[in-house]
């Protein structure tokens, strides 16, 4: 009996997807655990989580070794409990007697140096860490409009655009609501401002790009890629994300709606359609195989690309823990799938690693 292990920052997160997942392990001879990485217990490594019960359909708190292959789905914040977590996962990818899934990425500004190595330099922006006030108060000066985003990146959240104009620095922020705007009359407002943000994160300095339609909203094309059984990666689905007139960001947690990819491609000049769809195809067959000659194995990603007005397309942001939403609510005949796909790859690790078992034994 194969068990996988679903890690959580809290039990009460992704309870559909989770749930929805188990009741189809038993058909695959897997038991399903859910667990929070710090209920560990470090010296006999049991852990006290939950069991799905394929017959009541319930998930029942349980005591349980390590299962032999886990599924990371913690999401960290800038905690305390985050940062626990985050190192027990760690260790967690060191020990030879689990396998994870996928071993996620490292932060933006790693990948971008990662990245801007390989075929896909042209489709990233320029992308530099920043190190102090100056440096972007200099940079925006230079670029007119810059955007400024967390260098581990939060779901849209703090993400600034920062605009000089003739007589202003001006700030911009998309909240769920609204956008919130602040202005300084001169220099030393806008480093002040920095200071104290900069003292929060690490952040990262991009040029703003108009990634926009002729409505002026900002838009991407989300794309969910996996791992089928056979270890080959698949473009599971894409959509087009959708945020507010005048608004930064197209996260759907600044109010973005989605549609789907193939409506959106027809709304493109006849005679550059083809040549754009086969670019997104391109760079979506061509990163996973890229990311994993630096990084270490992966199951799934969630790749946000921008075009912007001149129809210039950007790789915005790479998630190795990607969300469904986009996908499920523009492909809905996709959801069985997604709820089989980790339980298909669990079992082709199983399998590939009790190959190797017997391998070793008969060498
Ligand atoms: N350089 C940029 N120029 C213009 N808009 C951008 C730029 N970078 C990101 N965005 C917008 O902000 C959104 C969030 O950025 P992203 O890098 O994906 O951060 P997060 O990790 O918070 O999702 C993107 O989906 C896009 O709409
Ligand atoms: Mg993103």
């Amino acid at each position: 009996m194969l068990t996988l292990g679903i890690m959580t920052l809290n039990l009460e997160n992704e309870q559909g997807y989770f749930t929805e997942m188990a009741k189809r392990a038993e058909k695959y001879n897997i038991t399903c655990f859910r667990f929070i990485p710090s209920d560990i217990n470090p010296q006999s490594e049991m852990i006290r989580g939950e069991e799905f019960d394929c017959n009541q359909e319930i998930w029942k708190h349980k005591l349980f070794p390590l299962p032999s292959i886990l599924y990371d789905r913690c999401f960290y914040g800038e905690d305390f409990h985050s940062k626990q977590c985050k190192a027990i996962v760690d260790w967690l990818k060191t020990k030879k007697s689990v396998q994870f899934l996928g071993y996620g990425l490292p932060n933006k500004h790693k990948l971008y140096e990662a990245l801007s190595r390989t075929s896909l330099a042209p489709y990233l922006p320029k992308t530099v860490k920043i190190t102090s006030s100056e440096m972007v108060q200099q940079l925006c000066q230079k670029m007119k409009r810059v955007i400024l985003k967390p260098i581990n990146g939060s779901q849209g959240n703090g993400i600034y655009l920062i605009e000089k104009t003739d007589k202003f620095w001006k700030v911009k922020t998309d909240k769920t609501e609204y956008q919130a705007t602040r202005s300084f009359a001169n220099e030393m407002q806008l480093i002040n401002w920095l200071d104290r943000l900069l003292h929060k994160k690490e952040f990262l300095l991009q040029p703003y790009l108009p990634l926009i339609n002729e409505f002026n909203q900002p838009f991407d094309i989300r794309s969910l890629l996996q791992k089928t059984e056979l270890e080959e990666w698949s473009i599971v689905g894409k959509g087009i994300r959708t945020g507010k007139i005048n608004g930064i960001i197209s996260n759907l947690s600044a109010g973005a709606s989605v549609s789907d990819f193939d409506s959106w491609i027809k709304t493109i000049p006849f005679q550059k359609r083809a040549f754009i769809n086969d670019e997104i195809n391109d760079i979506l067959e061509n990163l996973p195989l890229i990311l994993e000659q630096f990084f270490p194995p992966l199951f799934e990603l969630g790749v946000d690309i921008g075009m912007a007005e001149d129809y210039s397309l950007w790789i915005l942001d790479i998630n190795s823990k990607p969300g469904r939403k986009v996908v499920l609510h523009s492909l809905p005949e996709l959801s069985d799938y997604l709820y089989e796909s980790p339980l298909l790859y669990a079992n082709t690790l199983l399998k590939r690693s009790q190959l190797t078992h017997e391998k070793t034994l008969s060498d």
